[in-house]
């Protein structure tokens, strides 16, 4: 069975058959889905999903790119849902510098608001970090610290970042990149992270896999993720499918 660490099945890109899309996972081998939340609207429809599945857990958080709406009153909101036993993390929180907004120490502050929330509710953080892998290390090394349970969500910096992450004790999250043509260096890191470290996503209904890149993605393309990775690591398909499975688990706290 396989485990979707990272989704967004609350996306519009699912409005026309996400019952039926969702009603098909565990005939098809996807025992878990966490879906998170990127917004407080994101996030209160990744309640709504997660009431609806047992399958199906939310993740409750800000994402770097709304930063600014994080306030008082909001930060109270996600406090109050942190005690639902079908919210697993806080997520998705991190850094992304690609844009130019909003403005980095806005984007910090709202990061480091809520690694403390979840530091106080002894819940995961899933981390978004792009171009921005210097402040996300320094804000999780002084704000979070070390051995917390972390993963960082849809790895994309070297081998070497890899392994300063892989020093605090986090978790890296794999997706559909790792079958690209052109993702050298995500492959690279992935043959270094050990397999103990490493935890299967999709991000759907972005970045789908090879051969299906540039389509709608869903967990039903993870086999091929799985099958990428196990070619890197010289690991059989089914060792990749069952170490993914039993890592999200632990780091989720699921059952
Ligand atoms: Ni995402």
């Amino acid at each position: 069975m396989f485990f979707d660490s990272h989704a967004h099945y609350d996306d519009k890109a699912f409005d026309a058959d996400r019952e039926q899309l969702l009603g098909s996972f565990p005939e098809k081998g996807i025992g878990y889905v966490v879906n998170a939340g990127a917004s407080f609207a994101s996030s209160e429809r990744s309640l709504e999903l997660a009431d609806k599945y047992p399958f199906l857990y939310a993740a409750v958080g800000i994402h770097p790119e709304h930063a600014q709406t994080l306030d008082e009153k909001g930060l109270e909101w996600l406090r109050s849902r942190l005690s639902d036993p079908k919210v697993a993390a806080v997520g998705e929180i991190g850094l992304d510098y690609y844009w130019d907004e909003p403005d980095p120490l806005i984007q910090i502050e709202a990061f480091r608001l809520q690694l403390d929330l979840a530091k106080e509710a002894g819940k995961p953080v899933i981390i978004h970090s792009r171009d921005a892998a210097r402040d996300t290390l320094e804000t999780m090394r002084t704000e979070y610290g070390k051995d917390r349970p972390a993963v960082i969500h849809c790895f994309s910096y070297s081998k070497e970042t890899a392994r300063e992450f892989l020093d605090l004790g986090y978790l890296i999250g794999i997706g559909g990149v790792v079958t690209f043509k052109n993702a050298r260096k995500v492959k690279e890191a992935v043959e270094y992270i050990p397999l103990d470290r490493l935890l299967l996503e999709t991000d759907c209904p972005y970045l789908a896999p090879d051969p299906f890149r540039g389509r709608r993605n869903s967990s039903l393309n993870l086999p091929l993720v799985a099958a990428r990775i196990a070619a890197l690591k010289g690991l059989t398909e089914e060792e990749v499918e069952e170490a993914t499975f039993r890592n999200a688990k632990r780091f989720y706290g699921i059952d």
